[in-house]
This record gives C-alpha cells, structure tokens and sequence, in this order.
C-alpha cells in the first residue's frame, strides 16, 4: 500500500479540469471527497409507487432552518417522485445494509419496487407519506424545498420536519451513538467505507487579550 508523502517536499499532480475528457473530473471528485455519507432516499410516485434509491452526493444544507440536501446525476426515479410528490425520506445507512444499499442502486424500471427487491420492509412514517425502511435506525422525513439545476445534475434540498431514531442507538446524552449507527459510506472506484477511529476534540475558543 502506498504511504503518504512528505508534504512539503513531495511531488504533486497537478490536474488540469480544463485537460480533462467530459466526465473526467467526476472520478477524481468521488475519489477525493471520501468518505461520503449515504442517503437511503424512499419517495412515492403519483400513483403511491415507493421507490428507494441511495444517493451518496448527501449532507447537511442548512442548520436552521433544518436542511439536507442530496444530488441527482441525472434525471432519476428518486428526483422524479419528490418532483410530483415534494416529500422523501433519507434512511440512514448501517455497515449491516451494504448488499441491500448496493442492490437498490440498481438500474430497476420505473416501478420496480426496490424494497422488495433488497429483501426490505417498507414501514409508515410518521409525518410525511413516503415510508421509511424499517431495518435503518434513522429516518429523516423531509418536504421538499426545491432545487438547483448544474447541468445533468440537479441538487435536492428538503427541509427536516420529523426524525425517527431507534431508541437502541441513542448514548446516554440522548443523541445517536455514532458506533451503534454503525454507517457505511461510499468512497472512490467501487470502494465502500466502514467506521473507523472515533476520537473527540475540544474545539479551541480565541479569548482576545485584556
Ligand atoms: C452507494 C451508492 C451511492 C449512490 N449515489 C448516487 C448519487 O449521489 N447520485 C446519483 O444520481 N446516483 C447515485 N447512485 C446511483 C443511484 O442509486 C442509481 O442510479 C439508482 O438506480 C437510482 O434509482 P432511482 O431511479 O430509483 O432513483 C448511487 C448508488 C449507490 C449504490
């Protein structure tokens, strides 16, 4: 396995997007902004379809008021649902899941019942009407607040008006505890992340001089 360089002194690609092929930046970009967490996003169609698709293009868009976002390489199921229905729910996804985040990446026709397919279990949510995946811990049921179109890709903004946590998660503050979420993420090539080191830092606070 390669170690990383000095660096300083180390030697460095320099790479030119302007040189590259169209399409050419995307795998350095996945390569690079690793890991990437994955959002497990269910929808409804207009017919009351449930769709489930991972999208690994995913954070937090705003702190208040509360807002995820994720993006759409493309026109997709996912992208076309929250389009008629404004609402989605991102699922949160445990290491345990991988295969069956992985199988409903498929390319499936409109209609396919992804769920289904991954062998999961489509449970009510409780504010918004897709349902939520009741093997993920989390569940983050959003309205959709519109997007914003860069080429083929389209950002998806929604705004969180309900969580739903299983309790075996949360540590003794109440919140989740990050090694009982267990998430796997997405990182380069055809690699997938798993938790490592977890470790906590005080952030320093600047006091000015008296
Ligand atoms: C782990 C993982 C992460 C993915 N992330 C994205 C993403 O961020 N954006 C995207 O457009 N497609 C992404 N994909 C591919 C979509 O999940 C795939 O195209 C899927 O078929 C879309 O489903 P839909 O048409 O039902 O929405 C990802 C696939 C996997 C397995």
């Amino acid at each position: 396995m390669a170690t990383p360089q000095d660096p300083v002194s180390g030697d460095r690609l320099s790479v030119s997007v302007a040189d590259l092929p169209a399409g050419g930046t995307y795998p350095w970009l996945t390569a690079t902004v690793v890991p990437r967490p994955i959002a497990w996003v269910s929808t409804l169609d207009a017919d009351g379809l449930l769709n489930l698709a991972p999208h690994s293009f995913f954070t937090v868009a705003s702190a208040e008021p509360p807002i995820v976002a994720f993006t759409s390489v493309g026109t997709k199921d996912t992208l076309s649902n929250i389009r008629a229905t404004g609402e989605f729910v991102v699922n949160l996804t445990p290491r345990r899941l991988a295969d069956q985040v992985n199988v409903t990446g498929t390319n499936f026709p409109p209609g396919v019942d992804e769920l289904a397919e991954a062998g999961l279990t489509a449970q009510p949510s409780d504010v918004v009407a897709p349902p939520r995946v009741a093997e993920s811990p989390v569940a983050i049921e959003c309205v959709s607040e519109g997007e914003r179109n860069f080429g083929r890709s389209t950002m998806v903004f929604g705004r969180v008006v309900h969580l739903s946590v299983w309790a075996s998660v949360l540590a003794p503050d109440g919140l989740p505890d990050v090694r009982l979420l267990d998430p796997v993420s997405r990182l380069g090539r055809e690699e997938w992340g798993a938790l490592g080191e977890v470790f906590s830092l005080v952030r320093p606070r600047y006091h000015s001089p008296t």
